[in-house]
């Protein structure tokens, strides 16, 4: 499947019930072929009537974030969600939610070949990782699959909600910045 078939159609989909109540599906954004992926959680209000990930106020707080280490959602990051509708009243995705959805950005992942993915919070760690992720645990740890590296930082929500989680972070994001240079992804 190219970029264009699996666009056109993610956005017909109607395989759980959050697609009833979308305004807008929320696809991805960002560079097409980046070495660096994000994942969230799923669309917020802002998300949903947009059409596009984290332009709230947790999306201006992870674009500031990601200058630290010079990314950029224009420029050398992709960026998707595990749900592509938006959970009325932002509720955490079910999790038949979670595996309606998950397929599309499997094929996502397909088509960007990423050599970095990083899980924004503990929803996404939880479907990409391992059901049992320990976000306040194992937040910033790696994890490497079929020459993939993974790992999973506090959601920009979880920081606005609690700014004390601010400095690890931080060292978090500085982690990754280390693993783009050594694994030579373009930053
Ligand atoms: Fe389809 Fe995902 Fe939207 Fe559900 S959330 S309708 S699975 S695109
Ligand atoms: N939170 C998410 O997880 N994803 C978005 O796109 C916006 C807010």
């Amino acid at each position: 499947m190219d970029w264009k078939e699996l666009e056109e159609q993610c956005r017909e989909c109607m395989a759980c019930q959050l697609g009833e109540t979308r305004t807008n599906l929320v696809f991805g954004t960002g560079s097409r072929t980046a070495d660096i992926m994000l994942v969230g959680e799923g669309p917020g209000e802002q998300e949903d009537l947009q059409g596009e990930p984290f332009v709230g106020r947790a999306g201006q707080l992870l674009d500031d974030m990601l200058k630290i280490i010079r990314l950029d959602r224009g420029e050398n990051v992709y960026i998707a969600n595990i749900v592509k509708c938006r959970p009325p009243g932002n509720r955490d995705p079910l999790s038949d939610e979670q595996s309606a959805c998950v397929g599309w950005l499997r094929e996502q992942f397909k088509l960007v070949r990423p050599k970095i993915v990083v899980c924004l919070g503990r929803i996404a760690a939880g479907v990409i990782i391992k059901p049992d992720f320990k976000i306040t645990r194992e937040h910033g740890q790696w994890f490497e699959k079929n020459g993939v590296w993974f790992t999973a930082i506090y959601h920009p929500s979880a920081l606005l909600r609690d700014p004390g989680k601010r400095p690890e972070t931080f060292v978090d994001l500085k982690s990754i910045q280390r693993k783009a240079v050594e694994l030579g992804a373009r930053i």
